[in-house]
């Protein structure tokens, strides 16, 4: 079993130290939201699904051990700290998300009289751990649909070679992936040729996490620099790129980490498809381009340093954004646990599922 990045069981939290890998394999006792708040804030948790997963998790943490008698209080505690969890990373969508579907939740049980503050506590904290299994079975269903809209576009036993970027697998999941769930499904069903993966600087979670992940799987595979993306695609038949989505807008444009924007250019220009793999909990039909979505900018010293060790002249100026965003035009398609989308088809995604949760 590959690395999980989350280990939960009746109610004790641990995180792998993302900072350490793969020199050194830790886990992070998290004994409440405060500890959340902050291994999410540091990066040592990453990755968009993991970041609201972990969140919340802390908070059943913290909730489990406390005895309310009043839902009331029990609730403007919940809401409270769910706001803060939100407050840890602002790019990805994800906490928000659950923060919004959690509350609206607690506030429906707050509201049935028949419910005790025992039982909504008890209710409350089984929702929480649902989202662990939601996860993984959504990141099987995306890979299955990837995979096949992927080899749509190839001959029958002809075997693919995708380019991603970042790490979006089990490190940055509850298990499995979303861009790299599809590459493990493309393995599984003998058609992968290679997976290609940027280093992502600068905090290489290509190098140091999709790295370990896929030699870990034995999935045949090559780590290039991040400006070598132009010359593999003139060069190695690229027949996808599959990334993941920190944020997806109403429009379909799309948040992920720095360098897919480059990446998606460079794909256009070589005609190479270019798919966004990310659970519908990363779309935010609040937000209707991707010029309203916040990009989160890091501290120089992830730019100037490695493994605290200096590589850059001392008193340079950086700009270290984490994330850009993706035009919905270069994006050829949205793959979801509900299917593959086109951008344009988001708003029709959109009303059924509002349709879906009114029924
Ligand atoms: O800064 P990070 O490492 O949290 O950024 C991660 C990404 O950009 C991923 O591509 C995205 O969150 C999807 S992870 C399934």
């Amino acid at each position: 079993m590959t690395l999980q990045a989350i280990k939960y069981e009746n109610g004790t939290l641990e995180v792998l130290d993302q900072l350490l890998l793969p020199k050194e394999s830790k886990y992070i006792p998290i004994l409440g939201v405060e500890d959340g708040w902050k291994v999410i804030n540091k990066m040592q948790v990453r990755g968009a699904p993991a970041i609201a997963i972990v969140g919340c998790l802390s908070l059943a943490v913290e909730i489990s051990k406390e005895e309310f008698e009043k839902k009331k209080a029990l609730r403007r505690e919940v809401e409270g700290k769910l706001n803060y969890l939100i407050s840890a990373r602002p790019t990805a969508v994800n906490m928000k998300q659950a923060a919004d579907h959690l509350i609206s939740y607690i506030n429906s049980l707050d509201n049935d009289e028949s419910v005790s503050a025992q039982e909504m506590q008890a209710r409350f904290v089984a929702a929480i751990e649902a989202m662990l299994e939601k996860d993984i079975s959504d990141n099987r269903s995306i890979g299955e649909f990837g995979a096949k809209a992927i080899l749509n576009n190839v001959t029958d036993g002809e075997q693919v070679r995708i380019l991603t970027h970042c790490n979006t697998g089990s490190l940055a999941t509850a298990y499995f992936g979303t861009a790299l769930g599809v590459v493990r499904c493309l393995h599984s069903a003998s058609r992968l040729e290679n997976c290609y993966f940027t280093e992502t600087r600068p905090y290489n979670q290509g190098a140091r996490l999709t790295a370990y992940e896929l030699v870990h799987d034995k999935i045949p595979s090559t780590l290039v620099c991040d400006s070598t993306v132009a010359y593999l695609m003139k060069t190695a038949q690229i027949n996808a790129v599959v990334v993941g989505a920190d944020r997806v807008a109403a429009n379909g444009d799309t948040a992920n980490k720095i360098g897919t924007y480059q990446i998606a250019v460079v794909a256009k220009h070589h005609e190479v498809p270019f798919y966004v793999a990310a659970p519908l909990t990363s779309i935010d039909f609040n937000v209707n381009t991707g010029d309203n979505i916040v990009i989160e900018e890091r501290p120089q010293v992830e730019m100037t340093h490695i493994n605290n060790i200096r590589i850059a002249s001392p008193g340079v100026t950086c700009w270290n954004p984490a994330f850009d965003v993706t035009p919905a035009r270069l994006i050829t398609g949205i793959i979801t646990e509900k299917g593959v989308f086109r951008p344009s088809e988001l708003s029709t995604l959109q009303s059924q599922l509002q349709d879906h949760k009114n029924s």
